[in-house]
C-alpha cells in the first residue's frame, strides 16, 4: 500500500468555460496545499482548455489529464485529438473507456483497447475505466464484464503499462447520487487487483493504483478511501467546485 501513492482526479466532462478552468487552480491548490506532498492531484478538463490548464497549473504539483485521445498519432480522424497532440502541449494522463464513452457514444472494448495502445506508446499515463451496468450487476455479472473490459490490458508488458491506473466506476453509481459502498467497491476493487496480478505480475498488481468512481462527495470519501484496495477517487460532479474537491482529497488522505 505505501507505495500507491493517493490520486484525486477531477474529471469535469463537458463543463466550464475558460473563465471557470482559470479560477478554479488557485483556490483548489490552496485548499490542498498541505497535502500535495502525499497525494497526486490530476485535473481533466476538456480538451479546448488542456492548454490553459497547463499554463494555470504551472509551479504547482497538479497534473492535467485528457479525457480521451485518438487511436492514431495524425490522419483524417474528425474530431479527434491524439495522444501525440496531448503530449505536445505538455498534458501527460488520458481518461480511457469512461462509461460515457462507452455507452453514450458507444466505444466499444476494441475501441478502447485501440486508445490505449496509442496512449502508451505515446507515454502517457492511462486512467483506465471499467464498470459494470445496474442490470449486470443485477443479473450478477459484475466481475465478467470487468474481466472483459481488463482484457485488453494483457496485450502489454508491464514495462509498457508503466504507471497505468485503473478506474472502477460502477455506471449506476455515476452522477445518480448514489455510490457504491465502500464495501461494494473493496470487493471489486480486490477482484480488479488479483486480475492484473494474474494476467499481469503480482509486483505490478501491488503498485497500480485502483481509483473508485461514482457519485464521490465530501461525506463519503474518507470511507471509500478506507477501503483496502481503494487507491484514489476519480470524481465528476463534486469535481466541478474547488473547495468540494479540496475537501474529497482531505478527507480521502484522513480515513
Ligand atoms: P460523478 O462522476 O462523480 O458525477 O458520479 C464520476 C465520473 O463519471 O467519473
Amino acid at each position: 500500500m505505501e507505495s500507491r501513492i493517493p490520486l484525486f482526479i477531477a474529471n469535469w466532462k463537458m463543463n466550464k468555460l475558460a473563465k471557470d478552468v482559470q479560477a478554479f487552480v488557485i483556490p483548489f491548490n490552496e485548499a490542498t496545499q498541505d497535502v500535495s506532498a502525499k497525494s497526486e492531484r490530476v485535473l481533466a478538463p476538456t480538451s479546448v482548455y488542456l492548454s490553459a490548464l497547463v499554463v494555470a497549473t504551472k509551479g504547482t504539483s497538479i497534473h492535467v489529464s485528457a479525457q480521451n485521445c485518438g487511436t492514431a498519432k495524425s490522419g483524417a480522424f474528425t474530431g479527434e485529438v491524439s495522444a501525440a497532440m496531448l503530449k505536445d502541449l505538455g498534458v501527460g494522463w488520458v481518461i480511457l473507456g469512461h462509461s460515457e464513452r462507452r455507452h453514450i457514444f458507444k466505444e466499444d472494448n476494441n475501441l478502447v483497447n485501440a486508445r490505449l495502445k496509442a496512449a502508451i506508446e505515446e507515454g502517457l499515463t492511462p486512467v483506465f475505466c471499467v464498470g459494470e451496468k445496474l442490470e449486470e450487476r443485477k443479473a450478477n455479472q459484475t466481475f465478467i464484464v470487468i474481466e472483459n473490459q481488463l482484457l485488453g490490458l494483457k496485450a502489454h508488458s508491464e514495462a509498457v503499462l508503466k504507471d497505468l491506473v485503473v478506474a472502477y466506476e460502477p455506471v449506476w453509481a455515476i452522477g445518480t447520487g448514489e455510490n457504491a459502498t465502500p464495501t461494494q467497491a473493496q470487493e471489486v476493487h480486490a477482484f480488479i487487483r488479483q486480475w492484473i496480478s494474474k494476467n499481469i505480475s503480482s509486483t505490478f498488481a501491488n503498485r497500480t493504483r485502483i481509483l473508485y468512481g461514482g457519485s464521490v462527495k465530501p461525506e463519503n470519501s474518507s470511507q471509500l478511501m478506507a477501503m483496502e484496495d481503494v487507491d484514489g477517487l476519480l470524481v465528476g460532479g463534486a469535481s466541478l467546485d474547488p473547495l468540494s474537491f479540496g475537501e474529497i482529497v482531505k478527507k480521502g488522505l484522513n480515513s
